[in-house]
C-alpha cells in the first residue's frame, strides 16, 4: 500500500528552497518579462487544454494560492496587527492549543471573520464549472483541497475532499461532538461543548493525522487519474505535497499554476507561473 511511504501526520517540508528566491532552471527569475511570460504562457495554456481535453479523469489539489484572490492571506503571509508577534506554525500546533487555548481560539475566531467576509474568486468558480463539464460528459473530476475556509463549496464545487479539515467545524475535546460554528465573533474563548469542556476548530494542525477517509479518497484519487493539476500551492506540506509524485508515478500528466516556483515545478509537465484566478478562467474559455 502507496500510505507507507509517508508520513500521514501533517509536516512541513524542510527545505533549503523555503524563504528564497527560486529561479527558474536557467537560473532567470521566474517571473522574467512580461512579454516572455505572456508568450509562453499562451503556449502552455493551450498544453494544459490538450490535456484537459484528452483526459478521462482530472484530479485537482488545491492550497491558499486559490483562496489568496478571495482577500484571505496564505498561512505563510506576514500576519498583521495583534499577531505580528506570533508565528503561525506556532499557532498551528496541538501544543499551542494545550498551552493557551483562549489564544489560539481567538487566532482562528478572526480567521473565520475575515472567511466570512470573503467570497470565491473566478479560480473558485472556474473549478466548480470544470466538475460540473467533467460530470456531464461521464468523465472523472474530484477535488482535493487543503484550505479550510469551505470557498470552493460556496463556488458551487461538490463533495470536495478536505484534507485538513474547515474551520467552520469545531470538535468538543471530550465528547467528540462536532458543529458548525457560523457564530462571529465567539463570545467566550475557546467555545464550550453542552457536555462543559471546550471546543477545538475542526482543522488539522501540524504534526496531527489528517483525516483518514480524506487522505484515502485523495490517494485514490491520485493514483487513478489521467492528469492532475496542483493550483496554488507551495507543495511544502506532506502528505498534500506527495500526491502529485504519486500521480505522475501512476502515469499521470502532471500541471501546476503558482506565482512562484514550489519544489514541484521541476518535476510536473507544466509548470505555469500566475494566478489562478485568472489563469483557470482563461484554460477553460476554450476547453
Ligand atoms: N495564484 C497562484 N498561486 C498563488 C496565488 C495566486 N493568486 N497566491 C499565492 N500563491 C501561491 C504562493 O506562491 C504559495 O506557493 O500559493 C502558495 C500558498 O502557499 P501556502 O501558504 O504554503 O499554502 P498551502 O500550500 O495551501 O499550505 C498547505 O499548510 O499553511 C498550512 O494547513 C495550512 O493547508 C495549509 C497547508
Ligand atoms: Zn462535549
Amino acid at each position: 500500500m502507496q500510505l507507507r511511504f509517508l508520513g500521514v501526520r501533517k509536516t512541513e517540508l524542510e527545505t533549503a528552497l523555503k524563504g528564497r528566491e527560486i529561479k527558474g532552471e536557467d537560473g532567470r527569475d521566474v517571473m522574467g518579462s512580461r512579454d516572455q511570460i505572456d508568450t509562453g504562457t499562451q503556449k502552455q495554456i493551450n498544453e494544459v487544454r490538450g490535456f484537459l481535453r484528452a483526459c478521462d479523469s482530472l484530479t485537482v489539489l488545491t492550497g491558499a494560492g486559490v483562496s489568496a484572490e478571495s482577500g484571505i492571506p496564505t498561512f505563510r503571509d506576514a500576519q498583521t496587527g495583534l499577531w505580528a508577534r506570533y508565528d503561525p506554525m506556532e499557532l498551528a500546533t496541538p501544543e499551542a492549543f494545550a498551552r493557551d487555548p483562549a489564544l489560539v481560539s481567538r487566532w482562528y475566531d478572526e480567521r473565520r471573520g475575515k472567511c466570512a467576509d470573503c467570497r470565491p474568486n473566478p479560480g473558485h468558480l472556474a473549478l466548480a464549472q470544470l466538475q460540473q463539464r467533467f460530470e456531464a460528459a461521464g468523465r472523472r473530476f474530484t477535488l482535493i483541497t487543503q484550505n479550510v475556509d469551505r470557498l470552493h463549496q460556496q463556488a458551487g464545487s461538490r463533495d470536495p475532499v478536505e484534507l485538513h479539515g474547515t474551520l467552520w467545524l469545531w470538535r468538543c475535546t471530550s465528547c467528540g461532538e462536532e458543529r458548525e460554528e457560523r457564530e462571529i465573533p465567539f463570545p467566550d474563548h475557546p467555545p464550550r461543548c453542552a457536555c462543559g469542556s471546550i471546543r477545538r476548530p475542526g482543522v488539522v494542525w501540524f504534526g496531527e493525522s489528517l483525516p483518514e477517509a480524506a487522505l484515502a479518497a485523495a490517494w485514490q484519487a491520485a493514483e487513478s487519474c489521467e492528469l492532475f493539476m496542483s493550483l496554488g500551492t507551495s507543495s511544502l506540506v506532506e502528505p498534500a505535497a506527495s500526491l502529485a509524485r504519486v500521480a505522475a508515478n501512476a502515469g499521470a500528466k502532471t500541471v501546476e499554476i503558482n506565482l512562484k516556483r514550489t519544489p514541484l515545478s521541476t518535476r510536473v509537465d507544466i509548470s505555469i507561473a500566475g494566478a489562478t484566478g485568472e489563469l483557470l478562467p482563461q484554460i477553460l474559455t476554450e476547453t
